[in-house]
């Protein structure tokens, strides 16, 4: 059949350096296990800081085909309340478009005691298996079969127990939501051993506890569960969004600005701004906000990204782009994803010069990078080129950005507000 499509596109014209003030959204992925986790909930459920994003948008979709209603004002406030709870199947169409869609199989098999999700299969930053999440299931007394593509997971009833969530990339921060929100209605006390410590799930913990669950640890690699009968509904605040601040540090640095970040939780970005500080950029705290600015020169240093509270691989392909502009060598090794290197062949197009080895990229500073025309092929590997287009010499055009869309809020007009020159624009496409 002959379609015609729209796609919009990104038009950057490098060189600008930015300036001024930038609030940081709530963060994407504490916001998806949380909208997961309302499946969970007696009552209404209220969140504020809701970022208005692509995937959040499907998270919300998925979760009405699930019975829930939601209904979003106007300010990231976001109302949701299970109406029914027949349904019990995240099907392909709605997982397929955003991997994230498996957190909803830890509170499935809890409340309804019985759920059907879609594997997620393949995906642009490597192979993503969910082997944890299924094994943690059926720790707490799940049975599982693969029926037709999809996971088939049933239970009379959970009972708490001990885990370990270890795997050979470390722990898995949406195999520990799923566990830790499964067990949150199990009979008795669960411990995670070796728990995803990143931020984004003591928020899903902390909004837990808000609704009448009882944990202990989060924030730690051993989190304890003491399962109650239900949980209730709560008003709740999701946490800035870390890697989107930490993009914007990055892109105050690459311009040669000064950016001020509001609503920023540096924190939760110690790894990150370690890493700033040895290249020569320069961030620190100013009251409420955070202040990025860099000198001329920029340091080569290497950088290796680990669980949190290591560097993330959420920010490798963005720190990747900076260290182009360094004068000298710099390595960067990935440790949680090590095929994440789609951004590298696309940094080559506008100049840089770099040589990947297995899961490290070595990165040769170059004195300027050129616009050309270029891929964003997942989120943060488009993030990292439109960082690129900002400081490249002339036009840089981003195709495919809805990656882009899925997970930073207003991204080209937050950039825009800081005096970036960079639009949107929209063209037909048509497929047959
Ligand atoms: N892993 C397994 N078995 C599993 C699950 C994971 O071997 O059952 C491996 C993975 O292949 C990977 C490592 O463990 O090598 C860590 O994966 P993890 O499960 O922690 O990743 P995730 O939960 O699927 C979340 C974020 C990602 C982020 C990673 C790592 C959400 C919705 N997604 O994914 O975010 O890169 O943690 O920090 O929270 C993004 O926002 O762009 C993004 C990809």
């Amino acid at each position: 059949m002959w379609m015609e499509s729209f796609v919009d596109y990104f038009v950057i014209n490098g060189g600008k350096r930015l300036r001024g003030t930038v609030e940081v959204s709530g963060a994407k992925n504490a916001a998806l296990p949380i909208l997961a986790a309302t499946l969970l909930c007696e009552g209404e459920v209220v969140l504020h800081g809701m970022p208005d994003l692509a995937d959040v948008r499907t998270m919300e979709r998925l979760l009405n085909n699930l019975g829930a209603t939601n209904t979003r004002e106007p300010g990231g406030t976001v109302r949701v309340k299970v109406e029914d709870e027949m349904n019990c199947h995240a099907d392909y169409d709605l997982v397929r478009q955003m991997r994230a869609s498996i957190c909803v199989l830890g509170p499935l098999l809890a409340k309804r005691r019985q759920a059907r999700v879609s594997l997620p299969g393949g995906c642009a930053i490597g192979d993503r298996p969910v082997n944890l999440h299924v094994q943690g299931l059926m720790g707490l007394g799940g049975d599982a079969e693969l029926v037709s593509g999809d996971i088939v997971m049933k239970a009379k009833a959970l009972t708490g127990t001990e885990l370990f969530l270890g795997g050979p990339f470390g722990s898995t921060v949406t195999g520990t939501a799923n566990i830790l929100m499964a067990a949150t209605l199990a009979k008795g006390r669960t411990v995670i051993e070796s728990a995803a410590c990143e931020p984004e799930v003591t928020d899903l913990a902390n909004f837990l506890n808000a609704c009448g669950a009882q944990i202990t640890g989060h924030g730690s690699p051993r989190i304890t569960i003491d399962g109650v009968e239900q949980l209730h509904g709560c008003e709740y605040t999701i946490i800035p969004d870390r890697i989107e601040a930490g993009s914007f540090l990055m892109a105050g640095a690459i311009t040669n600005g000064e950016v001020r970040l509001r609503n920023c939780r540096l924190e939760h970005l110690l790894a990150v701004v370690d890493r700033l500080r040895h290249i020569g950029v320069s961030v620190e705290r100013d009251g409420d906000e955070v202040v990025v600015a860099s000198a001329r020169r920029l340091e080569p240093v290497e950088v290796t990204s680990q669980p949190y509270p290591g560097f993330p691989t959420d920010l490798q392909a963005q720190i990747m782009t900076l260290l182009c502009l360094a004068d000298g060598n710099s390595i960067i090794t990935e440790k949680i994803y090590p095929d994440r290197f789609m951004h590298v062949a696309e940094l080559g197009r506008l100049g840089a010069k770099l040589r990947k080895e297995g899961p490290t990229v070595i990165v040769e500073g170059v004195k300027r990078l050129v616009g050309a025309q270029v891929m964003a092929s997942d989120l943060r590997a488009s993030a990292a080129l439109v960082l690129a287009g900002l400081i490249a010499k002339g036009e840089t055009r981003i195709n495919r950005v809805y990656h882009i869309d899925r997970g930073y809020e207003k991204f080209e007009r937050k950039l825009m507000a800081l005096g970036a020159e960079i639009e949107r624009r929209t063209e037909s496409s048509t497929d047959d």
